[in-house]
């Protein structure tokens, strides 16, 4: 059947009716469009294990701060239209800001997720966490997706919604799927674009980094020994270093000695971009 196209929540609303009446789930993939193979396999995930695939693209205002690039951040729905249909996508809910904020998001009921939103990225993106949480919450009582598929490689975003479904008693189940990467590592993103090609030959050097800290981890070395070499890792090889964290992987807490579910968490700037990755390590 070919892809339904919907831009307003009423009509979403109405063309989830049939799907709901008859009992066949329906697994939501939200993003923020200029869509790559992470989109992709989270929208396979979808098709996999629900009946209904929505995946909805919207740019939100709300998650960018005054000086990030919302305006700049690439859209490419014609593009990421194309490939929704070849992937056998159902609906495609691709709004405006006004139909998502009718009365703009300053002043209006947000979403905090306190604790996991002000750490790592948090901390040098004030707001960006609630920006996301309100966005997902709001996608998520527009559609009433059975399932939300979204990616480990914004580990903290993931954990943020995991927190607010179980906190607010959202009916969601979500799940996570692994980070796609490029052949050299480089885990897939929209802001890999923002990349000139020197920057891009560097930037595989996070990923590299995340390697030696699960290797040092696995050999014994502590939290403060492995975040100090992640970060001159990344500052020699041509990276500003945002932050590079050994953390609890349950719940971004400082990782102690008994910890044995971890994760390292890294962002640096490069060129335009801020890069983020993460890589989960058990000892
Ligand atoms: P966006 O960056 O477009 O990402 C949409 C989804 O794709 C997220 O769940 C993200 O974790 C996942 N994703 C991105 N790159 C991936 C990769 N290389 N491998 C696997 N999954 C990947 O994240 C957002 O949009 C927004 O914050 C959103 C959740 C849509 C709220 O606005």
């Amino acid at each position: 059947m070919a892809m339904v196209v919907i831009e307003d929540v009423s009509e979403l609303r109405r063309c989830l009716v049939p799907w709901r009446r008859s009992n066949r789930p329906i697994a939501l993939v939200p993003t923020m469009g200029n869509l790559h193979a992470g989109h992709l396999a989270l929208v396979r995930e979808a098709r996999r294990i629900a009946d209904c695939t929505l995946v909805s693209i919207f740019v939100n205002p709300m998650q960018f701060g005054p000086d990030e690039d919302f305006g700049s951040y690439p859209r490419t729905l014609e593009r990421d239209r194309e490939l929704l249909e070849t992937e056998g996508t159902d609906l495609l809910f691709a709004p405006s800001v006004q139909a998502i904020y009718p009365h703009g998001s300053q002043g209006r009921t947000r979403v905090e997720v306190p604790g996991l939103s002000d750490i790592l990225c948090g901390t040098s993106r004030p707001g960006h966490f609630s920006g996301v949480a309100t966005v997902v919450c709001k996608l998520f009582n527009m559609a009433q997706p059975d399932i939300a598929v979204f990616g480990e490689k914004d580990f903290q975003q993931l954990l943020v919604i995991r927190r607010m479904v179980e906190d607010l008693c959202l009916p969601v189940e979500v799940r996570g799927l692994a980070t796609v990467r490029e052949p050299d590592g480089l885990a897939m993103s929209s802001r890999n674009g923002y990349l000139s090609l020197q920057e891009r030959a560097r930037a595989p050097a996070l990923y590299r980094a995340l390697c030696r800290a699960s290797d040092h981890l696995h050999k014994g070395l502590t939290a403060d020994e492995v975040e100090a070499m992640g970060v001159e890792d990344l500052a020699a090889a041509g990276l500003r270093p945002d932050y590079f964290s050994v953390r609890r992987a349950s719940d971004l807490q400082p990782a102690t000695t008994g910890d044995q579910d971890l994760v390292v968490l890294t962002a640096a700037y490069l060129g335009a971009a801020r890069l983020i990755d993460n890589l989960r390590v058990s000892r």
